[in-house]
C-alpha cells in the first residue's frame, strides 16, 4: 500500500522539454485530468477505463504489460484534422510512432509519410504508401538511400548539405532520361525555438539544413536550380524544433522565409512539424487547426502568394494523446521522509523520454481513473539505473498495490519508435483499439527476438 499523506513533489527540472508543464497551480491530487486521455476513453459502470470501446484490464489480462494501447479512432481523426487543416501534401511525421498499420492509416487517411532513414522507407513502402506519398528526410542520406528513393520514386527528397546536392547530380548522370526527383531545400531560419535545446532546430548552429543568414541556403537554390543539378526544386522545408507551444515560432519562421520562396518563385513551403502537445495536467494542448490558422495568418501577412503551398509534417501532435503504456506494479518501497518507489516492469526501454529530456509525465490506475490521487510518488522502472525514471512527480490513489496495472497516457509519440532492448528487455507489443475490439499491429518481443542477430 502507498502511504497517505503524500511526500513532497519535486518540482520540474529546469529547462525540460516539458518545461511548459509548470502547473503549480493546478490541483496535483485531483484525478487524472480527461483531455490527457484518448478520444475515446470511456468510464464503465464501476470507473474502469476503456479506450475504443475496450475494458483496458480485460485487455491487458489477455496481452500482458507492458503494452502500448492506441486508439485508432483517435489516429484516425488527427490524420484527417491534419488533412483538414494544411490540405494533400500534409505529412504524418513516421519518426513519432511508425509501424506498417501506422503509415497505412495515415495514408488512408490522406497524409503524406514523412521519412527520415532508408528504414522507415522501407516500412512505408512495405505498408503499401504509394512512393510518390513519401518525403525523405535526413541530414546525411547515403548514397544508397537515395538511390533506393530515386529507384521508388518518392514524392520529395528534403535536400538537406552540399554533399547531398552533389550525390544527387552524380545519381542523376548515372540515369540519363530518368525522372527528376522533386526537391524541397531545408532552411534554417535562424529561429531560437522556446523548447528543450536536444529538440531545438531552427538556429543558424545546426546540423540540418542550410543556413539563411549565412547565404548557404541561397548558395543551395542556385546550385540545386542549375541544369545539371538532376532535380527539380520546387520548394522550402524548415522544422524549427518540436514539443513547441509559442506559435510566435512558427509565425516567426513563416515571416523570415517567405520572402525567400517568392524571392525564388517557388511552389511550396513546409513548415515541418513541432506543435506541442500536453503530457501533464495544466499544460496546453493547442489542435492542429489552430496552428495552421496561426501560420496561413502569418504566410498572409508575409505577403505569401496564394499560389504557393503552405504544409507541414507534424508527429508527435498526431499520435502523442492517442496512446497509453500500462504496466503492472511489481515492488513498492517507502522509504520514510524521502520518497516512495513504485517499480513497473518497464521503464527506459520503452520510453526515454524522461531520461533523455526530464520529460514528465502523468500516472494512474485503469482501475479508477476518476479517483483522486493524494499519493506522492517516484514510478520507476527495471532496468539497472538510478535514472530509470518513469514518471519523476508522480501522484497515484491511495491504496494504490502490487500487482495493479498502473498507466501512463500521452506515451504515443516518440516511447514506442525509440525504445531499446538494454538489459535485453523485450519490447512491448502495441494493440489500436476501436469499434469494441482490438488488434495486435506490432507483437511483443521474445527471448528468441534478443537473439535473432547473433551469429
Ligand atoms: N519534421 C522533421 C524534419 C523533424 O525532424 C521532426 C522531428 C518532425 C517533422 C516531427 O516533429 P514533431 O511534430 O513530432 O514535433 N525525440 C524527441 C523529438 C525529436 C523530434 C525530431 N524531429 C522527443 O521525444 O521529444
Amino acid at each position: 500500500m502507498i502511504p497517505d499523506p503524500a511526500l513532497p513533489i519535486e518540482t520540474h527540472a529546469r529547462a525540460t522539454l516539458d518545461d511548459s508543464a509548470d502547473d503549480d497551480s493546478a490541483d496535483r491530487t485531483g484525478p487524472l485530468p480527461r483531455y490527457l486521455l484518448p478520444d475515446t476513453a470511456g468510464l464503465d459502470a464501476i470507473g474502469q477505463l476503456s479506450i475504443g470501446g475496450v475494458d483496458v484490464l480485460d485487455l491487458v489480462a489477455e496481452v500482458g504489460t507492458p503494452v502500448f494501447i492506441y486508439d485508432e479512432e483517435h489516429l484516425r481523426r488527427r490524420c484527417r484534422q491534419a488533412r483538414k487543416a494544411f490540405g494533400p501534401r500534409v505529412a504524418y511525421a513516421s519518426k513519432a510512432f511508425l509501424c506498417k498499420a501506422m503509415a497505412r492509416l495515415a495514408h488512408d487517411e490522406g497524409c503524406c509519410v514523412d521519412v527520415a532513414t532508408g528504414g522507415e522507407m522501407a516500412v512505408a513502402l512495405a505498408a503499401g504508401v504509394p512512393a510518390e506519398r513519401l518525403v525523405l528526410h535526413g541530414n546525411n542520406k547515403s548514397l544508397g538511400e537515395l538511390e533506393a528513393a530515386l529507384d521508388a520514386g518518392v514524392g520529395r527528397v528534403v535536400v538537406d548539405s552540399f554533399d547531398e546536392i552533389d550525390r544527387l547530380g552524380r545519381l542523376s548522370a548515372e540515369r540519363p532520361g530518368g525522372s527528376a526527383p522533386n526537391v524541397l531545400v531545408r532552411v534554417t531560419p535562424g529561429i531560437e525555438a522556446h523548447t528543450h535545446e536536444y529538440v531545438m532546430t531552427g538556429q543558424d548552429d545546426s546540423k540540418f539544413g542550410f543556413g539563411l543568414s549565412s547565404g548557404a541556403a541561397e548558395e543551395a537554390v542556385r546550385r540545386l536550380r542549375h541544369p545539371v543539378s538532376g532535380v527539380r526544386l520546387v520548394g522550402v522545408h524548415a522544422h524549427i524544433g518540436s514539443q513547441i507551444f509559442a506559435m510566435r515560432s512558427f509565425q516567426q519562421a513563416v515571416s523570415v522565409l517567405a520572402p525567400f520562396v517568392e524571392q525564388f518563385g517557388l511552389e511550396e513551403l513546409c513548415i515541418g512539424g513541432g506543435l506541442g502537445v500536453a503530457y501533464v495536467g495544466g499544460e496546453p494542448n493547442p489542435s492542429l487547426g489552430e496552428w495552421a490558422c496561426a501560420v496561413k495568418d502569418e504566410a498572409r501577412r508575409a505577403g505569401l502568394g496564394d499560389k504557393v503551398v503552405l504544409s507541414a509534417e507534424p508527429g508527435r501532435a498526431i499520435v502523442a494523446g492517442a496512446a497509453i503504456t500500462c504496466y503492472t506494479v511489481g515492488t513498492i518501497k517507502e522509504l520514510q521522509g524521502l520518497r516512495t518507489y513504485v517499480s513497473v516492469d518497464g521503464g527506459m526501454s520503452d520510453n526515454p523520454r524522461p531520461v533523455l529530456y526530464g520529460s514528465g509525465y502523468e500516472a494512474f490506475l485503469p482501475r479508477d481513473v476518476g479517483a483522486r490521487r493524494p499519493s506522492a510518488v517516484t514510478v520507476v522502472g527495471k532496468h539497472c539505473e538510478s535514472g530509470d525514471i518513469v514518471v519523476r512527480d508522480a501522484r497515484l490513489p491511495a491504496g494504490t498495490a502490487v500487482g495493479d496495472v498502473l498507466a501512463t497516457p500521452v506515451t504515443g509519440a516518440y516511447g514506442h519508435s525509440m525504445a531499446s532492448n538494454y538489459n535485453k528487455v523485450p519490447r512491448p507489443p502495441v494493440v489500436f483499439v476501436r469499434d469494441g475490439t482490438w488488434r495486435t499491429v506490432v507483437r511483443r518481443e521474445t527471448y528468441a527476438d534478443l537473439m535473432a542477430l547473433d551469429l
